[in-house]
């Protein structure tokens, strides 16, 4: 095989090899990506006591028609803000949906008040 035929068939085979990989990788990952989310949604909904069409029209997961999605989707940023300003996990608790709702979808959010002081 003269140098030219044997680097053309050095290419070829790597192509060959690394293709059918690439190809076999991108559903997989699409799938995980997937599964990643399902679980997200799963801890939200657990951490707020609700299913999953309290937010969503079960026909259409990316629609914002309903306004807990709306209010959802601004709390998730909140909950992010939170995480980003350190109370990421490593010395604070890590900020989440349960910090604040407790598995409600209306959290206690006022102090209640004493039945001592009437
Ligand atoms: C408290 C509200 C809420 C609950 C409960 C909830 N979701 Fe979501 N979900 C959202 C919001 C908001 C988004 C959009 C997030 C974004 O755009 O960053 C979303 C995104 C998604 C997506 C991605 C849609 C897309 O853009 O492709 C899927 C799929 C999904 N949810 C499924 C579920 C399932 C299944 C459940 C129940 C186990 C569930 N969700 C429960 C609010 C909710
Ligand atoms: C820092 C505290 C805090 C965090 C963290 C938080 N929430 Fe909230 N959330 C509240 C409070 C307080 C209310 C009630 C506001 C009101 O009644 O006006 C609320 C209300 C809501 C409502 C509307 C409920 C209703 O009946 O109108 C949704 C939906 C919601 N939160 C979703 C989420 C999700 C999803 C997460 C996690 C990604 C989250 N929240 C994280 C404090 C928080």
């Amino acid at each position: 095989m003269s140098r030219m035929n044997l680097r053309i068939s050095l290419i070829l085979s790597l192509v060959l090899i690394a293709l059918p990989r690439a190809f076999a990788q991108t559903p997989a990952q699409i799938k995980s990506n997937e599964e990643q989310i399902r679980q997200v949604m799963i801890t939200m909904s657990r951490q707020l006591g609700v299913t999953c069409n309290t937010c969503h029209l079960t026909e259409n997961f990316k629609s914002d028609k309903k306004e807990m999605f709306k209010v959802a989707k601004e709390h998730m940023r909140l909950t992010q803000l939170l995480i980003d300003s350190g109370m990421d996990g490593k010395k604070t608790p890590k900020a989440d949906c349960y910090l604040c709702h407790r598995g409600k979808l209306q959290p206690d959010y006022k102090e209640k008040i004493s039945p001592l002081i009437k």
